[in-house]
């Protein structure tokens, strides 16, 4: 398990398998399911950087060009095969291989090489997308380009300003299910919430709202909220958090990433913004606000851990159910299931509708 302080190295290394087969027991295999997911935070990509990330049981390279735009590439070199996470620089908007120096522009294409004669052949680039300082890349069955965006920012100057990440022997289906399935909330976080709506979906998006009547915020001591959750794909999820006697929203991401068979690293990251100054507590300074954002959201993202670190020995340990035996008050698992059927081929039954 990672702490806040190094969560950025999350993802960034081979794991180390344990002996969990890929089929989660006796259960059918889930494959990688498409959409967006995170490979890491923008400041750890800053300009000229070059970074590699497991995803989907491959290599990714990641780097930013002078101009600071994100790339994303497969990483081998069409050349002769070196890898361009081990020693590639960035030279203007290029990414120059360490092998013999071929350089590859904005659209993967050789651009030059040492001697003036690229290759006409280029690297495979990603689709990748930069939001609220996150960096995602598209995961997909095909060659298509992406079927739909992740969500608008809750807004510019809505920036995560902590940061927390673990790894865990599952699938980013089993961890995003943990949202639908808002009864563990109670039994196993001891945190009562209620359905306030049967979660609807739209597309790729699938929105929840719980109401909690006997909930805890971190420096706000026990009272009744409400909250919303957009999740956007397997890898994209967004939780929001009203508190309107404090004149505050908190923003808390939760991203899961597959980086092998059932093995994800969860990405938490949470903000704090001010929806009306005259009614936060303590001075109404903006150092002060700021100040006090900071420190809500680092509460938040510790009392997330905090229940995360509850979960993460049941997703270890339990079978994929392909069909789960829901009982009365599942339903919002049964829609959650049916929803994420879309994020796989279609083909050989991988059983996501309940019995
Ligand atoms: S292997 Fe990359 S330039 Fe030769
Ligand atoms: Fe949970």
């Amino acid at each position: 398990m990672t702490t806040a302080d190094d969560a950025p190295q999350a993802g960034a290394r081979r794991p180390a398998r344990r002996p969990r087969p890929a089929t989660a027991g006796d259960g059918p295999a889930l494959p990688a399911p498409s959409g967006w997911f995170c490979l890491a935070l923008s400041r750890e990509l800053p300009r000229g950087a070059v970074l590699t990330r497991r995803f989907a049981d491959e290599d990714v390279v990641l780097y930013r060009t002078r101009a600071g735009d994100v790339r994303a590439t497969r990483p081998y070199c069409p050349h002769m095969g070196a890898h361009l996470g081990h020693g590639s620089t960035v030279v203007g908007e290029t990414l120059v291989c360490p092998f013999h120096r071929f350089a590859f522009g904005p659209d993967g294409s050789c651009v030059s090489d040492p001697d003036g004669v690229p290759l006409h052949t280029g690297v495979e680039h990603l689709p990748v997308r930069e939001r609220n300082g996150f960096l995602f890349v598209w995961h997909g069955h095909d060659t298509d380009p992406p079927s739909w965006e992740l969500p608008a920012d809750p807004g510019p100057e809505v920036r995560p300003t902590a940061h927390w990440a673990v790894e865990t022997d599952t699938h980013p289906q089993e961890v995003v299910e943990n949202i639908a399935d808002f009864r563990h909330l109670g039994t196993l976080h001891r945190l009562p919430v209620r359905l306030l709506s049967s979660p609807t979906a739209d597309g790729p998006y699938l929105r929840t709202n719980l109401r909690s009547d006997a909930g805890r915020i971190p420096l706000f001591g026990q009272f009744s909220w409400e909250e919303s959750t957009l999740m956007a794909g397997l890898g994209w999820n967004l939780t929001e958090l009203e508190l309107p006697r404090y004149g505050l929203a908190v923003h808390l991401w939760g991203l899961p990433t597959p980086i092998a068979p059932w093995r994800t690293v969860l990405r938490v990251a949470a903000a704090c913004e001010v929806t009306d100054p005259s009614r936060v507590p303590g001075p109404n300074l903006p150092v002060a606000h700021a100040a006090l954002t900071r420190v809500v959201a680092r509460s938040t993202l510790r009392m997330t851990a905090r229940i995360i670190r509850q979960d993460v020995p049941i997703w270890d340990h339990k079978r994929y159910e392909p069909r789960p035996r829901l009982a009365a008050g599942d339903q919002s698992v049964g829609v959650y299931r049916h929803w994420a059927r879309q994020f796989y081929p279609s083909g050989p039954d991988v059983g996501h509708d309940p019995a």
